[in-house]
């Protein structure tokens, strides 16, 4: 297994550009199954999720392949076929891997009426169950057995529309049932859905496809099913995830990246959040300037919470920030039940934090220290390397297959813009 180091200390300054977001590539794959003709999506990142994604899709008859300038200059294009579904079996040691692999549910049912995908099983944030797809697949008449860990699902008839009221928000969940919903029988309403921008893009390519989608960007979606999508060609939305990553970085660093393609609207609570901490986001160009302001990072209480709330997936991030504030700070993390595992690793590096349930207090301390630690999920593996950046001494960063899984060429954009950064290739 792969380590970063890093040697802390140096204020990043220069540009990165976003790449496409992880988190909408991934159900904008899977929706290719929902159609025998191609489908194109710019701007794919080259992560390693998209290619297990890209694996589990082969395995059910969707070929898939990335051409570099296939868009454009720069701009990577990934294709996807689906002339037929060869297999309906999602099998466990792909989803396993991924969570997400959850997302070939709903296409699959929708497409051939059959479906037996791995329950994802819980990861390193908390049990994550997916009783709601199940709740939704089952109101569009869809059988739903749970047999030896998989989900083993039938529609014969095909899946009728339905209205669904989600409890609770669920991001991949909405995905699903949308996904599903394009081409069942009649009208489906999903009440309460995911707002996120990566919900929206999934839905903006399935119109271009064909579908028929009211609400869309709203929390009640309302689709008119089809008998069949045609394909469509798409630029992915940039990595909202990424961006506020990179723009902390440069705060924590003291210096100032231009981050080309951050769409600011799509991650606002952070925006907001940061200039409340001091630091100075403005709109540049074709993205946005982020860096740290003349009196430091102030300490700034933050909760997680659905779009167009501050997003669980910048917490880690924050409270990397947060270890360096002027105060203490308190974060509320709502959405997962076990997402402070960078907590013990940045105590390592010399952070203040006490965590009491799902609040965390971060008591800000001058300076970080480099010291050997461990990642242990993909944004935790981040927030690692934001404290790194900014700490006195060497970071050690071990098991980065979790920062490869989200993080597209991240030691050579930092490289790039001041950061002394290698990675440490595990003898084979
Ligand atoms: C998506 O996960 C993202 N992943 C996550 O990003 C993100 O953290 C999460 O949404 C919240 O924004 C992708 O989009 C691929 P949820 P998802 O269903 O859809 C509970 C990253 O770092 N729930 O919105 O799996 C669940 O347990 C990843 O890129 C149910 O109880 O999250 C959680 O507490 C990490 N039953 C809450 O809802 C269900 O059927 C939100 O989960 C579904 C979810």
């Amino acid at each position: 297994m792969d380590s970063i180091r890093i040697r802390g200390g140096n204020p990043l300054k220069g540009r990165i550009v976003i790449g496409g977001a992880k988190n909408a590539a991934l159900p904008l794959m899977s929706a290719a199954l929902l159609t025998s003709d191609p489908l194109h999506l710019d701007y794919i990142p080259g992560l390693a999720d998209i290619a297990t994604m890209g694996e589990l899709l082969g395995v059910l008859g969707c070929s898939f392949s990335v051409r570099k300038n296939g868009g454009g200059a720069n701009i990577a294009r990934g294709t996807l076929a689906t002339p037929a579904i060869k297999n309906i079996t999602a099998p466990y040691d792909l989803v396993r891997r991924m969570r997400a692999g959850i997302l070939v549910l709903g296409p699959l049912l929708a497409r051939c009426g059959k479906a037996r995908v791995s329950l994802p099983g819980g990861c390193a944030l908390g049990p994550r169950p997916v009783d709601l797809h199940i709740m939704g697949l089952q109101k569009m008449g869809a059988r739903i057995d749970l047999a030896g860990g998989y989900i083993v699902a039938e529609a014969p008839g095909g899946l009728k529309g339905a209205e669904i009221v989600f409890p609770q928000v669920t991001v991949t969940g909405t995905e699903n049932l949308l996904m599903a919903a394009c081409l069942a029988r009649g009208d489906t309403a999903l009440v309460g859905a995911a707002r996120e921008p990566e919900v929206t893009d999934l839905a903006e390519c399935l119109v271009k496809m064909g579908a028929e989608i009211e609400g869309i960007g709203t929390d009640t979606l309302r689709i008119t099913g089809k008998t069949e999508l045609h394909g469509a060609t798409h630029r992915i939305v940039a990595d909202r995830i990424v961006t506020g990553t990179y723009a902390m970085a440069a705060a924590m660093t003291g210096g100032e990246l231009e981050l080309i393609g951050a769409h600011p609207e799509h991650v606002q609570a952070a925006v907001d959040y940061m200039r409340q901490a001091g630091i100075g986001i403005t709109s540049a160009g074709n993205g946005i300037l982020a860096r740290r302001g003349a009196d430091g990072i102030r300490s700034v209480d933050v909760t997680t919470a659905p779009y167009p709330g501050f997003p669980t997936d910048l917490q880690a991030q924050a409270m990397a920030l947060m270890c360096l504030g002027d105060g203490s700070a308190t974060i509320n993390e709502t959405i997962f039940e076990n997402r402070y595992m960078h907590v013990p690793e940045l105590s390592r590096m010399g952070a203040d934090i006490t965590v009491n349930g799902s609040i965390a207090v971060v008591h800000g301390v001058d300076t970080l220290r480099g010291a050997p630690v461990m990642a242990t999920d993909l944004r935790a593996s981040v927030c690692l390397v934001l404290a790194g950046l900014a700490a006195k001494g060497d970071t050690v960063i071990s098991r980065v297959y979790h920062l490869d899984r989200g993080y597209e060429r991240v030691e050579e954009n930092l490289a790039a813009c001041g950061a002394e950064i290698e990675r440490l290739k595990e003898a084979a």
